[in-house]
């Protein structure tokens, strides 16, 4: 694929590529949204961008002043909070359950915002394959979060970087960028699909915000080359197959993962079932996580812990495990050396009363 590449993009191939993609990734993830959600995009509404992580910086960068409102999940991805503050945007959240983001609790909140007269300008929402929780939003609460935005003049920010690593896949309802276009940023990554390496993603959205990215942009477009040669994979059918392909591989270890829960961890904690994606997350029944990990540690057992995940408050209840990265044949060792490291800990809560 590369010398074909090299050879009949020449150009295009060793250039920046400034604006919002090159053509063939465009035409190619436009064609992906088609399929995918039955979403008609052209191909300047798909802007390439530095990971899902440079699509939220871009995204801030446009939409946020000092003061703005940004909510987003309380838990959430540390990096996109980041991004947020440091264009000095406040940040409110609004609670997860396991069917994410909880409906009543962000209109709620929304006119709590608008009594305080703040400026509130998006909702950043990880609505499928919820990082850390697993959660996928279902339709009816998809379309009565549109219709709050819509009613609260807000953009969508969807971080769907892990919303196309499906298992159930009944349980995914069509993206916000289906039943909101006109307000939704939709975020998509090649990094937990191919490779992270790769640093691209890509942003997809209205004709106005697409060009209005494109245009705040300074980082002079992603690699050209990167970006054919993945236009190139998505184009001829491969990068569906082999998405489709892996999700059976992911599912083998999540099932793996729940069952040594059930066997080895059950009496100290619950945890969440992820539809998709990589992540679940595991909520202690007594006792903080923080104490915890240092015993799990010691077993050889690590995990992103609650507060790595929240803006706002401790979050010290739980933690998230990641199934996706580690091999096969050590899951359910795992999940028994978890165990060990809670029992432990369960011994110290009661000794300490
Ligand atoms: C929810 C979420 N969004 C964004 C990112 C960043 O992804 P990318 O590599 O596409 O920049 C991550 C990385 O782990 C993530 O978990």
């Amino acid at each position: 694929m590369l010398p074909d590449v090299l050879q009949d993009q020449t150009a295009t191939a060793l250039m920046y590529a400034t604006g919002p993609s090159t053509p063939k990734l465009g035409e190619a993830l436009a064609e992906h949204h088609r399929v995918l959600d039955g979403v008609d995009l052209a191909p300047t509404q798909i802007v390439a961008t530095n990971g899902t992580a440079g699509g939220i910086a871009l995204v801030a960068q446009l939409f946020l002043e000092p003061g703005d409102v940004v909510i987003c999940e309380d838990l959430t991805y540390w990096g996109a909070v980041a991004s947020f503050r440091l264009q000095g945007a406040e940040l409110r959240t609004v609670p997860l359950d396991e069917g994410g983001l909880v409906v009543e609790a962000l209109a709620d909140l929304l006119d709590q915002l608008a009594r305080e007269g703040k400026r509130v300008k998006l909702l950043y929402t990880i609505a499928a394959c919820q990082s850390p929780t697993g959660s996928v939003l279902d339709e009816g609460r998809r379309t009565a979060v549109a219709e709050l935005c819509r009613r609260h003049g807000i953009a969508i920010l969807q971080d769907d970087t892990y919303g196309e690593i499906r298992f159930e896949r009944d349980r995914f309802p069509r993206s916000f960028l289906a039943c909101a276009p006109e307000r939704t940023i939709h975020l998509g990554s090649f990094s937990k699909t191919i490779a992270t390496g790769l640093r691209l993603g890509w942003l997809a959205t209205s004709p106005e915000i697409a060009a209005a990215a494109a245009g705040v942009r300074t980082d002079l477009g992603t690699t050209a080359i990167i970006q054919l040669l993945v236009a190139e994979f998505v184009r001829s059918g491969q990068y569906d197959a082999h998405v489709a392909g892996g999700a059976p591989f992911y599912q083998h270890k999540r099932d793996l993962l729940l069952q040594g829960l059930q066997e080895h961890c059950a009496p100290w904690c619950d945890w969440t079932v992820p539809p998709g994606g990589y992540y679940l997350w595991v909520t202690l029944k007594q006792g903080t996580v923080e104490p915890f990990e240092a015993l799990a540690e010691a077993e050889g057992v690590s995990f992103l812990a609650g507060p790595h995940f929240s803006p706002t408050r401790v979050a010290d209840e739980g933690f998230r495990l990641a199934y996706g990265e580690v091999a096969v044949d050590d899951i359910t060792e795992g999940a028994r050396r978890l165990g060990r490291a809670l029992e432990a800990a369960a011994e110290k809560v009661g000794a300490s009363r």
